[in-house]
Order: C-alpha cells, then structure tokens, then sequence
C-alpha cells in the first residue's frame, strides 16, 4: 500500500501481458487504487475486456493489441499511451511465457530464440522505450516479472525459460544502478507457480504440476492478485529506498 491516501488516484500505468492472469489482476488493484491503466497485450480482445473491467471500477483504462517482441510496436504503445494520458508513472512488464517445456537436449533454435524474444527483448523493449519519457518527468517505476525458475535454472524441463527470466533479473539489476541517480526504480519480482492460464500456455504435464505443489510448503499456488498488490506497494511512495533486487513470492518454496 502506499504511505499517501490516494497516492496512484490520476497516475497512469502501462501493464503488458494485461489480457489475462497477473497483468490483469494487476489491472484490476491499480484501477481500484484510482489510476489509469493502459492495458497492452498481443490478445487485443482480452485487453479490451480488462479495460471493460478497469472502467467498471471507476478508472480510466487503454486497450492496446501489442506484440511485446515487435521493437515498433512497443514504441507505438508507449507514444499512444502517452498521447491519451500524458505522463506515463509506471511500466509493468508482465507479458511472458514458458511456451513450451522440453528437456535441455531438446531445445532447438526456434524454442531458445522465442522465448528470449518474448521474456527477455519483451521485457527490454518497453523499458528502453519509457526511460526518456521517465527522464523527461523526472522519474518513475519500473517492475518485470522474472520467475522462481531463474534460481532454479529449471532442470528437465525449462532452462531455456530460466535463462531468459535469469536475464530479466541481470537487466533490472543494470537499469536500477544506471539509472538511480534519476529517480527511476527498476525491480522484479519472481513468483512461484501462479494460478493463471499460464501453465496450461506451456502444456505443463499433470507430474510437473506435482513436483511444483509439493515443494510449497503452504501446500498451494500462489494467487494472480498476490502478485498484483506487490506492483502496486513497489510502485508506490512507501518503499522509495527499494530497486534493483527481485523479490520471491512462492508461498516458501523453491529449494532456496
Ligand atoms: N503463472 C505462473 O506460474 C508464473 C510463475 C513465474 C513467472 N510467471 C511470469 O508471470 C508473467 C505473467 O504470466 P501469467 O501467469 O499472468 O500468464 P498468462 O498466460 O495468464 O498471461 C500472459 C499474458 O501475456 C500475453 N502475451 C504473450 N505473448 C505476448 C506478446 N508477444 N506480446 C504481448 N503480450 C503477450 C498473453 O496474451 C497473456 O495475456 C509472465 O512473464 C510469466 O513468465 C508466471
């Protein structure tokens, strides 16, 4: 939560991957906390409909139909949405995706290049793109989402996707210390398994599922809106000492 009453009411955040799981209920806590949200994503209809929800709450919302690995496209989502609301306060870049599990040995060239394209330069596009804007306003907040899996380096099944939320974490670390000094705070946060669509997305198997809950010692997945309220508290005036580390939320899991 933030130190002041009404601390988000009129600032505006950019959220990717805002169609559905964590970017949406992200959506949904900032639209509560009275900001605008622009809710960016590749499924434009699914951003609509989260924009739908964002007004329902009495915010204003954005829908953009954005592919996050397109260099472009991220440049026109980050001028559109300041063309409507003027100063862009925060990124959240949460669009990502295991897309498919496979064993190391198996990971070819298409695989290793999709999923950096979309984890790492998903990630990388939109914050290079808002910095001069931040700059500019003299200051903001930047948060991506890394995951467990980049302590874990995902064995048997998802190094490719640890490595490129392993780069997340490296770049965030990198933009928070070149950046400091300009008021702009870039963390991460790397959640445990989630309950989104997400592992359906990777066609996770029914025995890897297993192997996740049983290493939570609270014995469940963690929440979308879990996620969501830690963006908002990172976001905001309560924590202004607070940037370039990753923060676990994984119920105490993850063989740490
Ligand atoms: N759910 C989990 O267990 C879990 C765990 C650790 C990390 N994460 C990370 O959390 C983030 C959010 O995942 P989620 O659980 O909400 O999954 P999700 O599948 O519910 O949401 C991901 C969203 O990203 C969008 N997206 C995919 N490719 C895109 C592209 N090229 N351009 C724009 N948007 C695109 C999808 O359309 C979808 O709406 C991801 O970065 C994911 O890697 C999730």
């Amino acid at each position: 939560m933030p130190k002041t009453p009404n601390y988000f009411q009129g600032k505006t955040i950019i959220i990717t991957g805002a169609a559905s799981g964590i970017g949406r209920a992200t959506a949904q806590i900032f639209a509560r906390e009275g900001a605008n949200v622009v809710c960016a994503d590749i499924n434009g209809k699914g951003a609509k409909e989260t924009v739908e929800q964002v007004n329902a709450a009495g915010s204003q919302g954005l829908a953009l139909a954005i592919d996050v690995t397109k260099r472009a496209a991220v440049k026109d989502m980050i001028e559109l949405a300041i063309n409507d609301f003027g100063r862009i306060h925060f990124l959240f870049n949460s669009a990502g995706a295991a897309l498919k599990r496979s064993k190391f040995l198996d990971i070819d060239d298409d695989l290793l290049d999709r999923t950096f394209d979309l984890n790492f330069k998903g990630t990388f596009y939109p914050t290079q793109a808002i910095i001069p804007h931040m700059l500019e306003n003299g200051g903001g907040v930047i948060v991506n989402v890394a995951s467990m899996a980049a302590k874990r380096g995902g064995p048997g099944s998802s190094v490719h996707y640890a490595a490129a939320k392993g780069a997340v974490n490296s770049m965030t670390l990198g933009v928070a210390r070149e950046f400091a000094k300009d008021n702009i705070r870039c963390l991460s946060i790397s959640p445990g398994p989630i309950k989104t669509p997400f592992q359906a997305a990777a066609n996770s198997s029914p025995e890897l599922i297993k192997r996740f809950l049983d290493d939570i010692p609270m014995g469940r997945f963690g929440e979308p809106e879990e996620i969501g309220e830690l963006v908002l508290f990172m976001c905001s005036d309560a924590c202004p000492f607070m940037t370039a580390d990753t923060v676990y939320v994984n119920g105490g899991g993850g063989w740490r």
